[in-house]
């Protein structure tokens, strides 16, 4: 099937699951779909920058890599409508909640880390979008706590895809103007 149809079925499945939970791009009220679409478009343009880059698997994961994490969607569900593949890469960008809050991150990278370079990625990806304004009720402490967690993110994952890795380390440095010296 070509990309811009499993883009489609992608999004409708995604922006249906999200909405379900009224789900918002956090400090907006924008619906949680235009996080996935600018994650979705990071993935298209590094498509084009990157060789042996599989579009239709990577732009499928992009746009439904919160499903099971935000969702009422599980792994069958995602198996069954898009493949085990999809499956398997959505959930090794899922939290184990069941884990101590500070190990979740890296033993989410070290799940992404054993699968294709199109969900290495995604991941990169996410936090490209995510390194925006940050919403005005962080500190300062936690704005350096994220902007930690993206270096860690892409000392991980910098070897999966080379456009994306110079993109988020420009967009962590940039962060730093949202942070506070004292
Ligand atoms: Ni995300």
């Amino acid at each position: 099937m070509e990309a811009q149809t499993l883009y489609q079925e992608a999004i409708k499945f995604a922006t249906a699951k999200h909405l379900e939970k009224e789900q918002k791009v956090p400090g907006t009220d924008l619906p949680y779909v235009v996080h996935l679409s600018n994650v979705a478009m990071e993935i298209i343009i590094a498509s084009s920058n990157t060789i042996n880059f599989n579009l239709g698997f990577a732009v499928q994961i992009a746009l439904l890599h919160d499903t099971i994490e935000d969702t009422s969607t599980n792994f069958e569900e995602l198996e069954n409508k898009f493949g085990i593949e999809i499956a398997n890469a959505v959930s090794a960008l899922t939290k184990n909640s069941e884990l101590p809050k500070e190990q979740q991150m890296l033993d989410s990278l070290e799940r992404i880390k054993k699968l294709q370079p199109e969900v290495w990625a995604v991941k990169l990806a996410d936090r490209i979008t995510n390194l925006q304004q940050p919403p005005s009720n962080w500190d300062n402490a936690k704005k350096i706590k994220y902007q930690q967690e993206a270096r860690t993110i892409l000392n991980e994952l910098k070897y999966g895809n080379d456009f994306l890795a110079s993109r988020l380390e420009a967009k962590i440095e940039e962060y730093g103007n949202y942070l506070t010296v004292d």
